[in-house]
């Protein structure tokens, strides 16, 4: 076969790595890739927004199969436009992205299929919503949790703990902080409890959990210090027992997909439910229509080349067929980042020590921001490695973490030295 993946981040390298080891794959093309991705397959490219082109493109090239991997072509409809076309595609279609892509969709939903999820309001205008707020924080002295509507790269979400964070946050998304994401404000109730990942394939029948994971998003350790992409993350995840993983299979995800296949708009692809754990009890905080980066990447190293049958066959609705090898394992990323990130960070360094680290089953250095320039490996990103081992032990699969690091010669760049302490201590 040959197979486009559509993204150049970690994730993306993580998913070419797995699916380049299965024989199926013939000819492999990343677009846009990086400088890590071109080392294992080819790089293109091509507006992956744009449905037609990337329709066109598989036409000229012959490409079998696409996966989507980040949220933004998802909910542009390049999905539609591919199986339109007649080109087979793993990926939710938009009617079925608006699970990520709308906060206010997405707790509607949960309340028609009953799904446990925090309490909420929606608000169009300022005055209502800080009138909301207002009343809240007379009474309570919880945080309170305030979402941008639609899609803000992952910043739209302010858990703010006074009063006067939380006004100036809802000022600042009707203020368009966020352009048109903010133009509708959910306001949530604050959850406490622990957080972790749920990874489930759905073919619009069959649903198939293929994984758990945490991730660290704060930018410091200790889990302190300004939102992130995701500074790590390990799989599995601990507080995911089996028990708290059939509760979410069975009180939120399988009734909101019943839901989207009621309403015709069957959802197809992975989803990823982020969920806030107490007592045994799973809530939902919110569902990706993706992959987690950087839980992706932990993901694949696990599963390795099967991730491609599975995909396959939830784009080709057979998951029925299908079954998930498990290995007794435990797998971890670090991810360096720019130092600055999340705030203001230079491009351009060079990253030196790569080539002498060993690339096998259990070891892989996923490129999230790189750019090769005159053949050297440069920093191109915020998040730019994502160093990535699996052990027997998540400890063992740590210290093999941590020893590749050592290995990296990259003053310009930082990382956390916590990563996986929650479930390790
Ligand atoms: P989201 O983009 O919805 O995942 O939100 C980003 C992060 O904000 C989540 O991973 C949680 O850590 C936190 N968060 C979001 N909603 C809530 C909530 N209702 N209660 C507690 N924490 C939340
Ligand atoms: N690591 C969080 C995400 O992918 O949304």
């Amino acid at each position: 076969m040959n197979i486009l993946i559509l993204g150049g981040g970690g994730r993306e390298h993580a998913l070419a790595w797995a699916v380049q080891q299965n024989p199926k794959c013939d000819r492999l093309i990343v677009a846009p890739g990086n400088a890590g991705i071109a080392a294992i397959a080819e790089c293109a490219s091509l507006d992956i927004e744009d449905g037609g082109a990337v329709a066109e493109f598989c036409n000229e090239n012959a490409v079998d199969f696409v996966i989507i991997g980040p949220e933004a072509p998802l909910a542009a409809g390049v999905a539609d436009r591919l199986e339109e076309a007649g080109i087979l595609v793993f990926g939710p279609s938009a009617a079925a992205a608006r699970l990520e892509a709308s906060k206010r969709f997405t707790k509607e939903i949960c309340a028609e299929a009953g799904a446990p999820t925090a309490a909420w309001a929606r608000f169009s205008e300022a005055g209502p919503a800080r009138a909301h707020v207002a009343a809240h924080f007379r009474g309570e002295t919880r945080p309170i949790v305030i979402k941008a509507d639609g899609l803000a790269a992952g910043k739209g979400v302010i858990v703010a703990e006074t009063e006067a964070a939380a006004l100036a946050a809802i000022d600042d998304m009707f203020g368009g902080a966020f352009g048109g994401a903010g133009a509708e404000v959910v306001i949530e109730e604050f959850m406490d409890g622990e957080e972790a990942s749920f990874f489930v394939l759905s073919d619009g029948k069959t649903l198939l959990p293929i994984g758990t994971a945490q991730d660290h998003k704060r930018a410091f350790e200790g889990d302190t210090g300004p939102n992130t992409g995701g500074m790590g993350a390990y799989s599995p995840a601990p507080v995911l027992t089996e028990a708290v993983a059939k509760r979410a299979m069975e009180e939120i995800i399988a009734p909101t997909m019943r839901v989207m296949a009621e309403r015709g708009t069957p959802y197809r692809g992975v989803l990823y439910a982020g969920l806030m754990i107490k007592d045994g009890q799973p809530r939902l905080v919110e569902y990706n229509v993706r992959f987690g980066d950087p839980e992706c990447q932990v993901l694949m190293m696990r599963l390795g080349a099967q991730a491609l049958d599975l995909m396959l066959a939830t784009a080709e609705g057979r998951l029925d067929e299908k079954r998930v090898n498990w290995a007794d394992d435990h797998a971890i990323t670090v991810v360096m980042a720019a130092k600055g990130y999340p705030g203001a960070y230079e491009k351009g360094s060079q990253i030196r020590g790569l080539e002498a680290l060993p690339e096998d089953s259990g070891h892989m250095v996923f490129h999230a921001g790189t750019r090769l320039v005159d053949g050297k490996i440069t920093a191109a990103g915020g998040r730019v490695l994502n160093v990535t081992a699996r052990g027997e032990s998540l400890r063992e699969a740590r210290d093999e973490a941590y020893a590749m690091i050592e290995a990296i010669d990259w003053p310009e760049g930082f990382c956390r030295r916590d990563i996986g302490w929650r479930a390790l201590k």
